[in-house]
């Protein structure tokens, strides 16, 4: 029932006695398998645990982030991504895994935007399904997978932690069939979202945990509340203290208190006193013991830590990374062929704050040792040894406000801002660069602490001073070709006006700088489509294509714009993304003209 975490470690005494069901947070190969011994074979009642980590992904290879992938629009590109995860985790001790993210993202301030597959649930379920087949293998319990976690049940997506206030239908047909999806491809466990949903907070919420997951959907699987959600309870003004919050939480369907250890303190109390039975005990851990049989656990306990390494080092799992990157990646905008670059250029100016950072191309959920992905300054290298490569950061970007994870990642730590005479110096530096070079590439965005949790934004604007370093550079008139790092659309709107070439590469992960490297060369085809709207500002936020037609359609003649200053049309729209490919498709036909109900109709050439 609980989940202790190991930034805050349970005592030797604590797991002999059989309280601590799973570890979270820790990827210490040895140390989990100490643990591991001490549950199976000094406990009570010789129970395995589960060791849990946001293996999202990657491991200690990293692959794009989830949006990324979502864009190659292939289900098979995040199933065999999370198929090369599991076992760098697997072999590293972690079993469980808190993932896949598939919370539909209808607005791209929010940070969170970038762990789902953005705005479409037809999209979003066919990812959800395949990436618990990655995590899991073709059943619970497959060699060297892990237990997948579908998240955040159910409806968060607009601000972290936030209410959401949704009528049942639009539940049930945009937000909820990711999930649903999920579920039925086997996930053995499901987290219980922070937010509350109508007023009710999830992780207490009966008719979400047991009317529509076990009820209708069948789950055969657990839930865990997000971390320390048992606690929210409080906060939310939903439990009036921590004996009440455990109540509703094992009463609306929770098995496993993330962390807050509110459950395991409070349960006994509440069974001496009669309000909680001791079947109702047995029912919430009954699909724990369930899952962790059906793992093999019992089994098959321990990590073969002789084997680590070599899994660790697959070159494999390398080189499905590139290919993942490449294939997600989206070419927003290509004015005379300005891409494929040629490899005869003689001098390239590098410029821009993601230029030759490896860190913030991996982007957030940092694992497995915190590996720099390769930059794009070592990519272009390696493709134009004999090209002259020059590179300036021009400008630093970093938040305004920290977030809380970044005393938890160390690489997101930084020295002292520089001033904004330093600013200024260095993007006049990056100027002068791109003055000298034959062309320029610029690589702008956003750092990997600045998207995901923690890390909603009220614009999208370009942080720091990246618009102006990008307008200087292109009033020089020389070729110039943009990259945009980063986990969310951001607003381009002057770019898409005004450089020939832009291509999305998101965060690409470990392969990051040799992906763009190749899609710039021409030796891979940028792959992405859009899984989200492109807006042309925060303003037209949240912003989505499947919005019911209200009065006039948008395609009226009489339809101006529902804003004065500009239109309400994405700058690029769902799906869009180009390709150096052409190809054309004649002579279409329709197998019938007319359908009705449960027909299908066939293209015939
Ligand atoms: C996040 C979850 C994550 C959990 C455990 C929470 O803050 O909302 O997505 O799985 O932490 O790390």
């Amino acid at each position: 029932m609980s989940a202790a975490n190991l930034l805050n470690p349970p005592n030797r005494e604590e797991m002999i006695q059989g309280e601590i069901g799973s570890l979270l947070w820790s990827f210490d190969s040895v140390q989990l398998d100490k643990y591991q011994h001490i549950a199976v074979e000094k406990s009570r009642l010789h129970i395995p645990l589960l060791f849990g980590y946001d293996v999202i992904h990657g491991f200690r290879t990293v692959f794009p982030v989830p949006i990324a992938m979502a864009g190659s629009w292939d289900p098979q590109v995040p199933e065999r991504a999370q198929a090369f995860a599991a076992p760098e985790a697997r072999a590293s001790g972690i079993n469980w895994t808190f993932g896949p993210m598939v919370d539909i993202a209808r607005d791209a301030r929010w940070g969170r935007i970038v762990e789902g597959a953005g705005q479409d649930p037809y999209l979003g379920a066919a990812m959800a399904r395949a990436q618990v087949r990655g995590f899991q293998g073709a059943e619970l319990g497959s060699p060297d997978h892990v237990l997948a976690t579908v998240k955040h049940f159910a409806a968060e997506g607009g601000r972290d932690y936030d209410s959401v206030y949704l009528p049942e239908t639009s539940l049930r047909n945009v937000y909820l069939p990711p999930f649903k999806a999920a579920v039925d491809a086997g996930v053995g466990s499901l987290m219980s979202a922070y937010m509350d949903l109508n007023d009710g907070p999830s992780s207490g919420n009966r008719w979400l945990l047991h009317d529509v997951l076990r009820a209708d959907w069948s789950f055969q699987g657990f839930v865990v509340t997000d971390a320390l959600t048992t606690n929210d309870l409080i906060i939310h003004g939903f439990a009036k203290d921590e004996s009440d919050a455990a109540y509703r939480a094992l009463t609306a369907g929770v098995s496993v208190d993330m962390a807050s250890r509110i459950l395991s303190a409070q349960l006994p109390a509440l069974v001496q006193s009669g309000k909680i039975s001791v079947a109702q005990i047995d029912d919430a851990a009954r699909p724990v013991l369930a899952v962790k049989i059906r793992m093999g656990l019992f089994e098959h306990p321990y990590t073969d830590l002789s084997k680590t390494s070599a899994v660790l080092s697959d070159p494999a799992t390398r080189n499905y990374a590139r290919i993942a990157a490449q294939r997600s990646m989206v070419l927003l905008r290509n004015e005379n062929h300005t891409l494929p670059l040629s490899k005869k250029i003689s001098s390239i100016a590098l410029i821009g704050p993601l230029a030759n950072d490896g860190i913030d191309l991996d982007g957030g959920w940092g694992v497995g040792g915190e590996t720099p992905a390769v930059t794009v300054e070592e990519g272009l290298r390696k493709k134009l040894p004999n090209a002259a490569i020059v590179s300036a950061r021009g400008g630093e970007i970093r938040r305004t406000i920290p977030s809380r994870f970044d005393d938890l990642f160390p690489s997101t730590k930084k020295g002292p801002p520089l001033t904004a005479e330093e600013n200024s110096k260095e993007i006049a530096d990056a100027v002068a660069l791109a003055q000298k070079s034959e062309m320029s590439v610029l690589v702008l965005g956003e750092t990997a602490n600045t998207s995901g949790e923690y890390a909603s934004r009220s614009t999208l604007e370009l942080p720091g001073r990246q618009e102006e370093l990008l307008e200087k550079i292109v009033a020089l008139g020389k070729p110039v070709t943009l990259v945009i790092v980063s986990g969310r659309p951001l607003n381009i709107s002057w770019a898409s006006a005004h450089v020939p070439a832009i291509v999305m590469a998101w965060q690409p992960g470990s392969e990051a700088g040799n992906a763009i490297a190749d899609i710039l060369f021409g030796d891979a085809v940028p792959g992405g489509k859009l899984p989200v709207s492109w807006p042309r500002n925060a303003g037209q936020e949240p912003l989505y294509y499947s919005h019911n037609v209200t009065q006039y359609p948008e395609s009226d003649p009489t339809y101006r714009s529902r804003y004065w200053e500009g239109p309400s049309t994405p700058l690029y729209p769902f799906g869009y993304g180009l390709s150096y490919t052409t190809f054309s498709v004649t002579d279409l036909r329709l197998s019938k003209t007319e359908l009705t109900a449960g027909d299908h109709w066939k293209p015939q050439r």
